[in-house]
């Protein structure tokens, strides 16, 4: 089946920070640069053909230490993810993530666990 992508800078998705495009190689027009603080988060809404385990890919950039985030599906902690340093703000990256999604709607909010808030978001695909 096809891969849907779901932008960081389009509605529903949502930014605890700024849509910023200073940094290039980003999809779309431009990415989430989340406030740097805990729980700063980008959080997108996604829908599966179906319920059940999913495989979801996330696109991001980090030029400074790791910037750790909880995984955070409809609500429920489902895991964490490290986001760790990719040697530079335009050097982007992709991490898979395996969440648990219901038919329908839900929500996947990445929530930093540190000060230093999350790495630049781009995209999540499914
Ligand atoms: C720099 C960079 C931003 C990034 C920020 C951060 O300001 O330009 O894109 O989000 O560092 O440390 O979070
Ligand atoms: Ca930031």
């Amino acid at each position: 089946p096809d891969r849907q992508r779901y932008e960081a800078e389009s509605a529903p998705a949502t930014c605890d920070g700024t849509i910023d495009s200073n940094h290039p190689g980003f999809s779309g027009t431009g990415f989430c640069n989340g406030d740097n603080a805990v729980g700063a988060a980008a959080q997108f809404t996604v829908t599966p053909e179906g319920a059940g385990s999913a495989t979801v890919a996330v696109r991001f950039a980090n030029g400074a230490d790791a910037r750790p985030a909880d995984v955070v599906v409809n609500g429920v902690t489902v895991g964490t993810v490290s986001f760790e340093s990719t040697g530079a703000w335009s050097a982007w990256a992709t991490k898979e993530l395996t969440v648990p999604l219901n038919a329908g709607s839900n929500t996947i909010r990445l929530h930093p666990t540190t000060p230093a808030g999350l790495a630049n978001i781009d995209y999540l695909d499914l």
